[in-house]
């Protein structure tokens, strides 16, 4: 199948196609007038709320024809911490780019509950049906920042059954064999091509 991925964010597009393309989806990047389209997020502190008007949004930019023969994707994420109550959670993306790791560590640094985890919710738009999926990734905050790979929160991000590798450790596929955005994926990719028994 044809897809096309409405973010910003070429990391999330690289995982989509990590994980999409083996399945044997083409993922391509949707443009609006040679640009990733730009959403306004509603104030909610739900995930799904934030990814279901994305999914409406990225649908009234496109034309009905254009529509017809592709599904279009669109994808929210966010890292709720468990001692924070799940903060940043919707507002992952602000947090990081305001106080970024070194701001959360510093939270976290008399903190002994360290548990976490990673959710995405993803929106497949296939014929104006809309399919949701939901994946969560369990981890733990590290002590301190721990590789280059990933994006985001990826260098403070152990998750379980790691055996302490960060995600910002890990190659792409290495992080998609854990991550929650692949298995979101993974849940659409069954939905609209079940596996054969
Ligand atoms: P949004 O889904 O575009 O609102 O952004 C989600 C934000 O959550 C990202 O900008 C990151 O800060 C964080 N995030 C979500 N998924 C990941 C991930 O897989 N790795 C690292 N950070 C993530």
């Amino acid at each position: 199948m044809r897809i096309v991925f409405a973010t910003g964010n070429s990391k999330k597009l690289d995982e989509a196609r990590e994980y999409l393309e083996p399945l044997g989806h083409d993922v391509e990047l949707l443009l609006i007038e040679g640009k990733p389209p730009d959403f306004i997020e509603p104030q909610t502190s739900e995930l799904m709320e934030v990814a279901l008007s994305k999914s409406d949004q990225a649908i009234n930019m496109i034309s009905d024809s254009e529509l017809s023969d592709c599904a279009i994707l669109v994808e929210d994420s966010g890292l709720f911490i468990d001692s924070l109550n799940g903060f940043p959670g919707v507002y992952s993306s602000y947090v990081f780019r305001t106080i970024g790791l070194s701001g959360i560590l510093r939270i976290m640094s008399e903190e002994i509950d360290r548990n976490c985890e990673y959710r995405a919710v993803s929106v497949l738009v296939i014929n104006g049906k809309r399919i949701v999926r939901t994946g969560v990734c369990r981890g733990k905050l590290g002590n301190e920042i721990s590789g280059q790979g990933g994006f985001g929160y990826d260098p403070i991000f152990i998750p379980n059954g790691s055996n302490e590798v960060s995600f910002g450790q890990m190659s792409e596929s290495e992080k998609s064999s854990f991550s929650h955005r692949g298995k979101s994926l993974k849940a659409l990719s069954e939905a609209i091509s079940p596996p054969s028994m």
